[in-house]
């Protein structure tokens, strides 16, 4: 299409200030593409939720079917916020989403750009991603509670893992191995453990694996995978795991490789069967909400996820670029959001 049909979700907190960077950043690429970039904006959120009591309604759904691809920010209310119950935006509204459009691929590359911005001593050549499942495992809601608030409380959050769907990310996995230059997979899991989910996924590894002779995996539980994204993240290409061990490993990749205002995400339906959604992997960060501190790279770099989704590569690349340029300069001096966005936007 020569015109994209964006949907943008800015969310809460500092959704909207990161968003309208990310913004400033997609439309001077896709312009200097000659594309066109239609936008509707979506008011959803735990502010949106506060005031309508709307969590994501079913009309709003089938309209976002209709978009090509939604941007969005960050939902959420600051942990200690007693004014709505924790998990209702979170469940209703972004997990609805990435269920109803059916985002199996949580796609999270870890990049560390140039040398600066890593906590770790040597942190070597960082550069691997995390295809995290996005539609099944603990966050499916498959639990409940027994004699709530007595002393006999039960409570059960059980994980389900389908082979189908364990299927389809493994060999989305291994595809994007073997378009990588060292060609290898890791799983991570917990089989020792979670026997019943752990052999699932490790026999389906195994299978795919066989149709990839080109390239080669590994297996690590996913506590001693934590030490080596610490002590020696070179190690990893391509991080294949379920949904809760890719949530938490991708917060500490973020961490190792300059921060969480670095990390993109895309949460793709990679039949295309509904349309794509491209976010920062951080939340809604309320400490710093309203502020202009928040760091709109991560939102950035999800729109140049959001352009090789949709086939411009080109575009993508010129953001990425952009932004490292951008990354390898800093210095530590505190900017706002906007002039990151400004600086960005100028090195396209
Ligand atoms: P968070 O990611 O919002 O914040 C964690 C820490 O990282 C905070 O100190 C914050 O200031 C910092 N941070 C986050 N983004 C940053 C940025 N761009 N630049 C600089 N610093 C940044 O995680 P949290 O505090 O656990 O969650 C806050 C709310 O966000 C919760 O309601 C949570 O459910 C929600 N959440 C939403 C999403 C999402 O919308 N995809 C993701 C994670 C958390
Ligand atoms: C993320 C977030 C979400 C997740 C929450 C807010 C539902 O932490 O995008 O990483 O756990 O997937
Ligand atoms: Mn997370």
């Amino acid at each position: 299409a020569s015109t994209i049909n964006l949907a943008v979700i800015p969310g809460d907190g500092i959704g909207p200030e990161v968003i309208a960077e990310a913004l400033k950043v997609l439309e001077k690429a896709v312009a200097a593409e000659g594309v066109g970039l239609e936008q509707t904006h979506y008011k959803l959120g735990a502010e949106h939720w506060l005031a309508t009591g709307e969590t994501l309604p079913d009309e709003v759904l089938a309209d976002l079917r209709t978009r090509d691809a939604i941007l969005f920010g960050a939902v959420g209310a600051a942990p200690g916020d007693t004014r709505i119950p924790s998990g209702i935006i979170e469940r209703e509204m972004l997990l609805k989403l990435r269920f109803s459009l059916d985002h199996y691929v949580n796609l999270r590359p870890s990049r560390l750009f140039g040398t600066v911005g890593s906590p770790l001593a040597n942190p070597g050549t960082i550069d691997f991603i995390v295809v995290r499942e996005g539609t099944e495992g603990p966050y499916v809601g498959n639990g409940g509670t027994l004699r709530a608030g007595t002393p006999h409380e039960v409570a059960t959050e059980v994980s389900l893992n389908t082979a189908h769907g364990v299927e389809r990310v493994v060999r989305d996995a291994f595809r994007r191995a073997s378009a990588r230059e060292r060609k290898h997979v890791t799983l991570v899991h917990k089989h020792n453990v979670l026997v019943f989910a752990g052999h699932l996924w490790k026999r389906t590894v195994d299978a795919v694996a066989q149709e990839f002779p080109e390239v080669t995996h590994d297996y690590l539980h996913v506590d001693a995978a934590t030490i080596f994204m610490v002590t020696d993240p070179s190690r990893f290409d391509v991080i294949v795991t379920d949904n809760l061990f890719g949530d938490i490993l991708t917060d500490l990749a973020a961490a190792v490789t300059g921060g969480i205002g670095l990390a993109a995400s895309g949460n793709i339906n990679m039949d295309r069967t509904a349309p794509s959604m491209f976010e920062p992997v951080h939340g809604s960060a309320p400490d710093i909400a309203g502020q202009q501190k928040a760091d709109p790279t991560a939102a950035i770099l999800s729109a140049a996820l959001l352009l090789d989704h949709l086939g411009y590569a080109g575009a993508a690349r010129k953001i990425e670029a952009a932004v490292i340029a951008d990354v390898e300069n800093r210095d530590g001096g505190a900017r706002t959001t906007s002039a990151v966005g400004d600086a960005i936007a100028a090195a396209l």
